[in-house]
């Protein structure tokens, strides 16, 4: 009987989930954006059933039955067929009485394949947040970038989330667009903000928006691209100017909205906070603050992913 849960490493996982078990359900991404690590030294599989089953016993003998939540790894595990997750949810839930939430990363794409019916009973069952990396709103971008899924798909995708009851927390990358074309920047911030905006609830449920500032990691295309010129990274001005912008231009008609933002992920510059659009003058000081005293900024060598 192994004591070792399985993991096909470099594990990645969202911020707020290190305090979860993790558990491999996928290995790799069945996409492959220009930017991102997921599929270096990995090959896509969803995993055996029998294989996750395993590691949630044996994450039983060694945690015991207070677990309360999981995160099912890895770039894309909501891919994996309904009726799989659904018996791998279930199967938790008896293993830890305790369980209050399992969440997962999700494609815009994985999302719409998916009926509200199917949504709502994973929602049901257990899968209670899904992190959906929107990287922008601009269309023009996601094409060049490669990642797959249009404006508009992230917009039905957030909402059909919404309607089953999944807490939606998305990420966008600050910077996405390089810094050869300033006006590519502007539309950037301009229809991401116009993207959150139609996504917004007309309730008061709590949802996430967190910024993630570019990261150029070798071997990715990205890394290619800056090698041969093709593409320039903004600097940490030009980030934080671009970041005001897309501030500046939430609206939210939903006075209760109750939209989460963070940009204090080990990439970011400035660590900000704050709720969308409540804090909306508060953010903006303390950007402003940033520029102005970039003594304060996060030093390039500490920026990570
Ligand atoms: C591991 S991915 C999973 C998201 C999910 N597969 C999707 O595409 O919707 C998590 C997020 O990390 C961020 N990310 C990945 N590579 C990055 C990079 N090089 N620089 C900054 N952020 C990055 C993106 O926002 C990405 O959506
Ligand atoms: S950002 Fe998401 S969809 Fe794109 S390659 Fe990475 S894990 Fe896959």
């Amino acid at each position: 009987m192994s004591n070792q849960i399985y993991y096909c490493k470099p594990v990645f996982r969202p911020p707020s989930e290190a305090n979860s078990l993790l558990i491999q359900l996928t290995e790799g991404c069945t996409y492959q954006c220009d930017f991102c690590m997921s599929n270096l030294n990995k090959r896509f599989k969803i995993r055996s059933v029998h294989a996750v089953k395993r590691d949630l016993d044996t994450a039983r003998r060694i945690y015991g039955q207070n677990i309360r939540r999981i995160f099912f790894l890895d770039g894309n595990a909501m891919v994996t067929p309904t009726d799989t997750l659904l018996e791998l949810i279930n199967y938790a839930c008896e293993l830890f009485p305790k369980l209050e939430r399992c969440g997962v990363y999700a494609h815009s794409k994985d999302i719409l394949k998916k009926s509200d019916e199917q949504l709502t009973q994973l929602s049901e069952a257990g899968l209670k947040i899904a992190y959906v990396g929107f990287e922008s709103g601009y269309n023009k971008l996601l094409k060049a970038v490669n990642k797959h899924a249009t404006k508009q798909d992230h917009i039905e995708a957030s909402k059909k989330l919404m309607r089953a009851k999944i807490t939606l927390s998305a990420t966008v990358i600050n910077g996405l667009g390089g810094a050869n074309n300033p006006e590519i920047s502007k539309k950037h911030a301009f229809e991401t903000a116009d993207l959150v905006n139609k996504i917004c609830p007309d309730d008061d449920r709590t949802w996430y928006i967190a910024f993630l500032s570019l990261m150029v990691p070798p071997g990715t295309k990205l890394y290619e691209k800056k090698a041969t010129g093709d593409f320039q990274e903004m600097n940490s001005t030009q980030i934080l100017q671009e970041l005001k912008v897309f501030i500046k231009n939430i609206d939210f008609e939903n006075e209760n909205a109750n939209c989460i933002f963070r940009s204090n992920h080990a990439s970011n510059y400035l660590p900000l906070k704050g709720v969308l659009e409540r804090d909306k003058e508060k953010i903006i000081y303390v950007i402003n603050n940033g520029l102005s005293h970039q003594e304060n900024l996060r030093p390039e060598f500490y920026r990570a992913l």
